[in-house]
């Protein structure tokens, strides 16, 4: 139907008819003469209709925005002054000779161009939204993506299998989407949260190495940066230890930004214990692009007059921490107040801080602060040589469970980063490593994996699987970018011994792990390659590439806040004869109270 794309005639096609296909951007009447702005995934075209062809010219004043239209003309150079930089095709037009108008449309409900539209109308008509030249790119960049990974890893003999989507529960630490059994009444099947058990398999099976970009399904609260189903790049190998995959890893991952970005990585990337980024950023996931940090105050503050502070000093799962901004003096009693309530989004109960007004000339009379009437002058003292603060900076607190305190400061020294304008470099790519194996749920009493319950442990830390569970390391890897988890993986407990006393530790017992994962179990028994992998974050990956804020802002067909598609409005009602087929009765048979109350 066409013989170019819209963005293609250039200066080389002038005075050569071109035929076109597209949707009307924009139409302009002016005065006798038609404009036609044509777009397709290429780009636009001006495409104008003079009067003298009277049947064609009436068709042109029919067309409308986002009508489908083929278009045959001569391309011509545009007159002196009317060139358009902005566009590819902008040195040149089309002047009509046919044209024909493959579909109407209806007005849109938004117009292309304009940046305010809700997400709502945009996810609701998302057919149109996509038409949007940001979202093509996006999508466009996506593709790109998942090509390199693709040419990267099969350069690398690894090899693109599929698993399941009908399986069995996974742990990876939310709830599943289940999916009832017709065959089978009362069974139900559960959509992966990831493919990890079938990725040992295949190792197991002697794969060596695998490879899938695979959906993954997670009922779990949502947030920016994660979705119920999303995709993982999930990658897996044998006979290779943690040292090789991460190499391996990071020299994909540059590959990408190379290729898709010209963007040059460092070499290697840096490495953190996970100790360390808990301790100086409060978080697994440090964005080393703010150069804030977290100092620890707690034996400055054990004796001093103000409990807030005192306590959490000397409890042992206690942490105060100060966080020095420099030139933070300028921050208003509003900013301050706001930065509070930004903290008790993440269950701080306040915001303690000492403004450094003139401490060099006035000691402590030159600082201004609600609680400095509670410090002797030993926790100022050492407050100030400890943040290194000098005149002119601000210093904030947190007291409370490290837990807390880790999660408050930690989000306010990125958001302080990006308010103040602190923020350095682009491109800040960390491994995190040394991971616990587990941590404590105070509320369910036990211990919990870190990773997931298939993470080997630490060789030399063996041992303290029984005698002290909370100081095992694990064997697991992050990789984190500008603050967000893009990647996560471990070596593999491979040793069926070593697995069942980590799924005794975990609270499972042997019944219950047999029911679970038995299958993994038995494979263990049947030689088992020492092997390990990790998966990234597709959708995470590509918004941070693109600039994007959400990652529903890179998929095509995301779902909701609240895990509904606003588009096909899943999810919906069945018929009452489909539930009887899946032997499911309604706990809220809303079809049948309705009936009832008629
Ligand atoms: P993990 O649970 O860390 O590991 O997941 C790997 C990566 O997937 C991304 N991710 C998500 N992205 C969007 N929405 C979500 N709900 C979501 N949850 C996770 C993150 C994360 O780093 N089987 C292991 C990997 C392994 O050990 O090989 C796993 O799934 O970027
Ligand atoms: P108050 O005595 O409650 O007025 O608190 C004095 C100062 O300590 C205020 O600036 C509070 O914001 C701050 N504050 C209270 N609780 C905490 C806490 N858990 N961590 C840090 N600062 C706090």
């Amino acid at each position: 139907m066409r013989s170019h794309y819209c963005g293609e005639p250039g200066l080389a096609e002038v005075d050569e008819t071109v035929e076109l296909c597209g949707w009307v951007n924009r139409r302009r009447d002016h005065g006798g003469v038609i404009f036609i702005d044509l777009r397709d995934r290429s780009g636009l075209v001006q495409v104008v209709y003079d009067p003298d062809v009277e049947d064609v010219f009436a068709t042109a004043e029919k067309v409308r925005t986002e009508y489908v239209l083929r278009v045959k003309g001569r391309v011509r150079r545009r007159p002196e002054g009317t060139v358009n930089p902005d566009i590819s095709t902008g040195e040149i037009e089309v002047l009509g000779k046919e044209l024909e108008i493959l579909n109407a449309a209806k007005t849109p409900p938004f117009v292309l161009d304009d940046e305010d539209v809700s997400e709502e109308l945009r996810l609701r008509y998302r057919y149109v939204d996509l038409r949007r030249p940001e979202m093509l790119q996006r999508m466009q960049l996506r593709s790109t993506v998942t090509r390199l990974l693709r040419e990267y890893l099969d350069n690398k003999g690894f090899l693109d299998m599929e698993t399941p989507m009908l399986t069995k529960a996974t742990p990876e630490g939310a709830r599943d989407y289940l999916v009832p059994s017709r065959t089978h009444a009362g069974k139900f099947f559960a959509l992966p949260q990831s493919p990890q058990l079938f990725k040992q398999l295949l190792m197991m099976s002697g794969m060596d190495r695998y490879y899938q970009i695979v959906r993954c399904f997670r009922d779990e609260d949502l947030r920016a940066d994660r979705q119920p189903e999303f995709t993982q790049l999930d990658v897996e190998m044998s006979f290779l230890d943690e040292e090789q995959i991460m190499q391996l890893m990071e020299e994909m991952i540059r590959g990408v930004f190379k290729g898709a970005l010209d963007v040059d990585l460092p070499e290697p990337f840096p490495r953190m214990t996970w100790a360390e980024a808990m301790d100086r950023f409060g978080s697994d996931r440090p964005d080393l692009r703010c150069p804030l940090e977290l100092v620890d105050v707690a034996d400055l503050m054990e004796s001093v007059d103000f409990k807030v502070f005192s306590g959490p000093a000397k409890d042992p799962d206690g942490r105060v921490a100060a966080l020095r901004v420099p030139q933070g003096c300028k921050l208003s009693r509003k900013e301050i107040d706001d930065y509070t309530k930004y903290v008790g989004i993440y269950g701080a109960r306040g915001l303690a801080y000492i403004k450094v007004n003139a401490w060099k000339e006035k000691g402590r009379e030159g600082l201004q602060s609600p609680i400095l009437k509670f410090l002797p002058d030993e926790a100022v003292n050492g407050i100030m040589e400890r943040t290194g603060a000098e005149d002119g900076d601000l210093v904030f607190f947190g007291a409370d469970k490290a837990a807390i305190v880790n999660e408050a400061l930690g989000a306010l020294r990125v958001k302080l980063g990006e308010d103040l304008g602190l923020m350095e470099g682009d491109w800040r790519p960390l491994w995190v490593v040394d991971f616990p194996m587990f941590e404590w749920d105070a509320g369910t009493k036990r211990w919990t994996s870190l990773h997931h319950p298939f993470t080997a442990p630490q060789e030399a830390h063996l041992e303290l699987l029984e005698s002290d569970p909370g100081a095992c390391l694990s064997r697991a890897y992050d990789m984190v970018l500008n603050g967000t988890e893009v990647g996560g993986g471990s070596m593999r407990i491979h040793r069926a011994a070593v697995q069942a006393k980590v799924l005794k530790l975990l609270g499972i017992d042997e019944q219950e792990a047999q029911d679970k994962f038995g299958f993994l179990l038995h494979a263990l028994e049947y030689g088992c390659p020492p092997h390990g992998g990790l998966a990234f974050g597709l959708d995470r990956l590509v918004m941070l590439m693109a600039g994007a804020h959400s990652i529903r802002d890179v998929m095509a067909f995301p779902k909701t806040q609240s895990a509904s598609c606003l588009l096909t409005e899943a999810p919906s009602e069945v018929s009452p004869q489909q539930l009887r087929e899946l032997s499911i009765r309604l706990r809220v048979p809303q079809k049948e109270k309705e009936v009832a109350s008629d």
